[in-house]
């Protein structure tokens, strides 16, 4: 199985500048050290700057390729607009927008404060509403073509879920904007998409997801039908597709890369996967017409 490995050719992402939001951890990280290894400039921006700058420094030291690293809270639309002009005066142009940060915690929804809230609907409905129109608004009047926004929601954005309220509402607001400026600005070139990731283990979701012994206790690869979380790497090799020229035709499209896992519960008879073959074959005996 070469999940596992890049999938794309050499220089597939040459000269693209790509900027994610949340890129110094977590998935945006690895698909950002993809994009480099395929010959994109990376801008990264987070809160933290100086996660952003040990995450810059150890890309560029692995892939010898450009890394920016800059401050920027999504929630503040004024620091947005800095972090386009500082990449803008670094690389002169951007390409491609990953709109991967988020905020997210698990509650049951009448113990959150309204403050509670508005800290996840704030980073991740707000927040990739002010990145996406910054830099839409700088394409269309720089009459700049061939752009695009990726957008990383979750599969809970169409069927909603318990204990995750505000990131489930965030999520498909998002996944609106990405449906809805798909068709209204590709008469300008900009492609819109989105991901929609299954179980992928990193330090930020899987702490706040399964907190304290949750995480002993729930295994998520379990729910998933393919008995496995993601690997990073598979992520990373959809993304790199979905923000290449060889993705040109795609767009308004959410790709799920879950294992089926939210398919899981939603099939009727899903739950007969606990009967052994000998069941099936007593069920056939009984429901079989004699002689077939
Ligand atoms: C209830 C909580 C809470 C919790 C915070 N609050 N944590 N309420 N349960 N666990 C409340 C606080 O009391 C406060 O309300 C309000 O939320 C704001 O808290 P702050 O700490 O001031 O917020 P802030 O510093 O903005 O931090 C935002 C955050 C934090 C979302 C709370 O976790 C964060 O920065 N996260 C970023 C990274 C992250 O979450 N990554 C995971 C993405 S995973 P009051 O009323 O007291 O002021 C993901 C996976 C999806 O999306 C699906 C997987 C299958
Ligand atoms: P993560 O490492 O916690 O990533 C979240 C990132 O968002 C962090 O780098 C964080 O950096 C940044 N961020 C948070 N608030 C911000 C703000 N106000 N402004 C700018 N950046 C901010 O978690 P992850 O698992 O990699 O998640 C990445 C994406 O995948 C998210 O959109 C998440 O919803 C999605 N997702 C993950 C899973 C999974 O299983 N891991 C499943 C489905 C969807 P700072 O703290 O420095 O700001």
């Amino acid at each position: 199985m070469k999940y596992k490995e890049g999938m794309l050719r050499d220089e597939a992402l040459k000269d693209k500048v790509i900027v994610i939001t949340g890129g110094g951890t977590g998935l945006g990280r690895s698909m950002g050290e993809y994009f480099l290894r395929l010959g994109a400039k990376l801008v990264i921006t987070s809160r933290k700057i100086e996660v952003l700058e040990k995450t810059a420094a150890e890309m560029m030291a692995s892939h010898g390729s450009e890394v920016l690293p800059v401050a920027c809270d999504v929630r503040h639309y004024d620091q947005v607009e800095q972090l386009l002009s500082k990449t803008l005066a670094h690389y002169g142009k951007a390409d491609v927008v990953l709109n991967n940060a988020a905020g997210n915690f698990i509650s049951p929804t009448e113990r959150l404060s309204p403050n509670a809230f508005d800290a996840v609907i704030d980073i991740v409905l707000k927040g990739s509403k002010n990145v996406t129109l910054a830099f839409g608004k700088h394409w269309i009047e720089n009459k700049q073509t061939d752009k695009c926004f990726l957008n990383i929601v979750t599969t809970y954005a169409w069927t909603g879920s318990s204990f995750v309220v505000p990131s489930a509402m965030a999520k498909a607001g998002v996944l609106a904007m990405t449906r809805s400026l798909a068709v209204e600005w590709a008469k300008y070139g900009i492609r819109s998409n989105a991901i929609a990731p299954g179980p992928f283990p990193t330090k930020g979701a899987w702490s706040r997801l399964l907190p304290g012994n949750l995480q002993e206790k729930l295994d998520l690869a379990k729910q998933v039908p393919l008995k496995r979380a993601g690997e990073h790497q598979e992520l990373a090799n959809l993304a790199a597709y979905m923000v290449s020229d060889f993705a040109a035709y795609m767009n308004g499209e959410v790709v799920t890369l879950d294992g089926a896992e939210w398919l899981q519960d939603a099939g009727q008879l899903n739950f007969l996967d606990v009967l052994t073959p000998e069941h099936w074959d007593y069920l056939a005996s009984l429901s079989k017409p004699k002689g077939s």
